[in-house]
């Protein structure tokens, strides 16, 4: 039987450094269509994330490890960690966290760590995804839902996203788009997830006892 249909929730951590908006569709998908997760925190490494004021509303617990109070990036990752493998969460979901995990991360939490990125991965990995697309003869842009490896946006990918780059597209359009695909795809992995469907084994994603060898695109 699925843990779904069982009645629990697996627990979940979501990590943010920003706006929160890839969160607050998750949130909505537990209120509106019971996704079976429960998110017992969102950590955040910026005090004025607007994400923890969604939190809130949703009487979600908050917690803010704020990356320029620490004085440098291995003491913050330190921290990082230990503060998580003290919530020992079932599932971490990065939503526009914008630190790179420390190797002593990917590890503790191996398996357990999924990522949003907006682009169609290996394409443009690291920031300023929209620019560079824009820059290229792309046909497409979009966004990948992957499981987390210490490289960076290298882990086995599990679904991806796409929409038709228009003539006229900024990079705030063409975010708007990709965004809006994301609040769907996002919530159908973390779902995949929780239901035991998913799982990474020897750095590949499987599903349903399966590798996933052909990425699925949705658009
Ligand atoms: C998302 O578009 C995601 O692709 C990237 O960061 C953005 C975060 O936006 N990782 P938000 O904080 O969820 O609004």
């Amino acid at each position: 039987m699925k843990k779904s249909e069982m009645g629990s929730r697996i627990s979940t951590v979501v990590l943010i450094s920003g706006s929160g908006t890839n969160l607050q569709a998750i949130i909505d998908e537990i209120n509106q269509h019971q996704l079976p997760i429960e998110i017992i925190s969102v950590v955040s490494d910026n005090p004025n994330a607007y994400g923890l004021k969604r939190a809130e509303k949703a009487n979600i617990k908050t917690q803010i490890i704020n990356y320029d109070s620490f004085p440098d990036r291995i003491i913050f990752n330190k921290i990082l960690v230990q503060k998580i493998k003290e919530s020992n969460p079932e599932l971490i979901v990065l939503a526009g966290y914008m630190r790179i995990l420390s190797d002593e991360f990917c590890h503790q939490f191996k398996g357990k760590i999924l990522n949003i990125h907006p682009s169609l991965l290996p394409k443009y990995q690291g920031l300023n995804t929209y620019d560079r697309v824009l820059k290229s003869t792309d046909e497409y842009h979009g966004s990948t839902v992957h499981f987390v490896i210490p490289e960076l946006d290298s882990g086995p990918i599990v679904l991806q996203y796409r929409t038709k780059i228009k003539p006229h597209d900024n990079p705030n359009s063409l975010a708007k788009r990709v965004q809006q695909g994301e609040y769907l795809m996002y919530p159908m992995v973390i779902k995949m997830f929780a239901e035991g469907a998913l799982r990474m084994v020897d750095n590949q994603a499987i599903f349903n006892g399966k590798p996933i060898t052909k990425v699925r695109i949705i658009e």
